[in-house]
């Protein structure tokens, strides 16, 4: 049989979707081993759930390193020892540098609150209402160096009603990110989705944004 594939998740705030991967493997629904979440903001909720679950935890203050560089390198070497073989971006708040996103290239996904390529960045959520898009939705997509920019993996749509406020769309959206994020996990651990494929092809066609 097949080893569960060991994944490390990184996260800076609540961690609602890391608690929906957790609740997921716990419940058997997801073949796939949590070796570690990292964390850049040490008082974040989301290190007490790790705990709650029982996952090793890394958290680390980024004021406290020379360089972003610095920082990730350390994150780099917990990843390699624990040989993670897939890295997922979980509300993690902070832009990689070339040290984790070379090393993890196609072995490293995001999840983010629109419909990319509309409204990368921050507050995306508020970004769709500012501008007054009528459907917007959820994406998870590999990772490369730009912002919430490599290709997309899976997508779910839903409407922006008129009296839909920041928090009240956050609140459809998140429940609709812990259904979507796990299973695209769950399919990549079983083959099908292929990410060397998927970032092959995209290497090939030039695309590689
Ligand atoms: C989610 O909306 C995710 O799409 C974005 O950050 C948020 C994290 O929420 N990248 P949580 O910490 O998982 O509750």
């Amino acid at each position: 049989m097949m080893e569960p594939k060991r994944i490390a998740v990184f996260a800076s705030g609540s961690g609602s979707n890391f608690q929906a991967i957790a609740d997921a493997v716990r419940a058997g629904r997801l073949d796939v081993r949590i070796e570690l979440l990292v964390c850049d903001r040490p008082q974040a909720k989301v290190v007490e759930r790790a705990q709650e679950a029982g996952v090793p935890v890394h958290t680390f203050r980024p004021k406290e390193y020379p360089s972003r560089e610095a920082y990730e390198q350390e994150i780099l070497e917990l990843l390699q020892n624990k040989q993670v073989d897939l890295v997922v971006l979980a509300g993690y708040m902070r832009i990689l540098t070339p040290v984790l996103v070379n090393a993890y290239w196609g072995r490293m996904i995001n999840i983010h609150p629109s419909l990319l390529p509309s409204f990368p960045g921050l507050h995306a959520v508020r970004q769709a209402l500012e501008h007054g898009v009528k459907v917007t939705g959820i994406t998870v997509h590999i990772v490369d160096g730009g912002l919430d920019s490599g290709p997309i993996l899976a997508q779910r749509a839903l409407e922006i009603l008129p009296e839909d406020t920041e928090e009240s769309l956050s609140e459809r959206i998140h429940p609709m990110e812990h259904e979507l994020l796990p299973e695209v996990i769950r399919q990549i651990a079983s083959g099908q989705i292929d990410l060397e494929r998927i970032t092959n092809l995209k290497l090939k066609d030039g695309i590689k944004s």
